[in-house]
């Protein structure tokens, strides 16, 4: 089994308030940022698992949040020389920064770049005010114009903006006007997420009105209409690019990809080989805890034989072109005929179509994912749901 493509994660866990609808592990922040002790604990951890990749090359690199943007350009330069010194991270990697508009002052992207980062995903969410509030966002539309106008200045045109869909109250002409003003800001990629209602979060306790099925169904269609035309092509469920700036991170999570997970309640995932199989680690989700305890994650555990196709599945199914049988057979180590059978049932309902050398979900599975994946789910645990879809990493 050759070894797929590995990337970084780096978790960055505070934020300056906590919105109602997330439930990334994300914390207020309450006084100071403790900047300098976060980034000693990611150091230690960084070293400390570098010995588990030896000299396999990062592909790429994401720091994600949380809110990394609260940290200074110092900071963040501080963790990729860590990352250059102990791992090979490769001359051409994307390196991606998570970036709310509310917190980043003037001339912040131009040091952010001359750090290493070479692509910046920002949090819009929509244009229009009175959402922002709705969501506890702590920023208008215009700071986010602003940042955008500061990232095309700082030489950062790869930047993507994040915009949810199917808010409170909204219909397809002001989804389509979050749309266009996105557009405006000449973004080379965008992800659009339909709002979700999370257990454990604000909006779990207390649920906005949202549009209905049809409605949201409606609204994804409109914008996808819209964005097909301005030559953004839908190539994940919630990702849209211009040609050439696909998000290669995110990618290779989706083509079942390495990771190294770094930071507070980080996930990492490592292949070790055909006989060895795949380990998935988690650190302590808790900043402090992270911060105190040893720079080894807190749990690492082999995945069991029989979760690995659905796990592949639960990813690659995601693409709007789907994935190569062959590449089925050498992330997970599994010959195809363990899901052949499974493969040929969606096919006769029109939910996945198969050519012998690709598969993917058809139009109309790509609308009902977890019903597909269910049949994937390992006997024992068919009964069980399908685990909810993460939006980002
Ligand atoms: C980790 S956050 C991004 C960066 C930054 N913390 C920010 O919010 O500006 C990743 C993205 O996931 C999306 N997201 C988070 N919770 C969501 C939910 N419940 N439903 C849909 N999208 C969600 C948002 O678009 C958010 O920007
Ligand atoms: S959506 Fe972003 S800014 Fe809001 S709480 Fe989650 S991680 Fe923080």
């Amino acid at each position: 089994m050759t070894l797929p493509p590995l990337s970084l994660y780096v978790h960055f866990p505070w934020c300056v308030a906590k919105c109602p609808y997330c439930d990334f592990n994300s914390h207020a922040l309450h006084g100071e940022l403790p900047e300098t002790l976060y980034i000693d604990a990611v150091e230690r951890d960084i070293a400390s698992q570098s010995a588990q990749v030896g000299a396999r090359p990062i592909v790429s690199v994401f720091l994600g949040g949380g809110t990394p943007s609260l940290f200074s350009a110092e900071g963040i330069a501080r963790v990729l020389s860590a990352a250059r010194r102990h791992l090979h991270i490769a001359a051409d990697a994307e390196v991606t920064l998570e970036a709310n508009p509310g917190t980043v002052e003037r001339g912040r992207f131009a040091e952010y770049r001359c750090a290493g980062v070479n692509r910046v995903s920002l949090g819009g969410q929509s244009f229009d005010a009175r959402q922002l509030k709705a969501l506890g966002r702590i920023h208008s539309p215009f700071e986010t114009e602003r940042a955008a106008a500061e990232l095309h200045a700082a030489g950062l045109g790869n930047f993507n903006i994040d915009l949810m869909y199917a808010l409170p109250g909204q219909d397809a002409a002001a989804a389509l006007r979050d749309i266009e003003q996105a557009l405006a800001l000449a973004p080379a990629h965008l992800s659009h997420y339909q709002l979700t209602i999370e257990a454990g979060t604000a909006f779990a306790a207390h649920p906005p009105a949202l549009p209905s099925d049809d409605g949201a169904e409606l609204i994804l269609e409109t914008c996808q209409r819209r964005l097909a035309t301005a030559q953004f092509e839908r190539y994940e469920v919630s990702a849209y690019a211009r040609a050439g700036f696909k998000c290669q991170h995110n990618l290779n999570y989706w083509t079942f990809g390495d990771y190294l997970g770094v930071g507070a309640g980080a996930h990492g995932k490592i292949s070790l080989g055909n006989e060895h199989g795949i380990t998935r680690t988690v650190h302590w989700r808790e900043p402090r805890r992270y911060m105190s305890a040893s720079p080894l994650p807190q749990t690492c555990a082999k995945v069991a034989a029989r979760d690995v196709p659905f796990e592949f599945m639960l990813n690659a199914l995601r693409l709007v072109d789907g994935f190569e049988i062959d590449l089925f057979e050498a992330r997970t180590g599994e010959p195809w005929h363990t899901v052949a059978d499974a493969v040929d049932q969606l096919v006769r309902r029109g939910l996945i179509e198969a050519n012998g050398k690709r598969c993917r979900a058809t139009a109309h599975g790509f609308s009902f994912l977890n019903d597909v994946l269910v049949a994937f789910l390992p006997e024992s645990a068919a009964a069980t749901e399908v685990p909810a879809m993460s939006t980002a990493s």
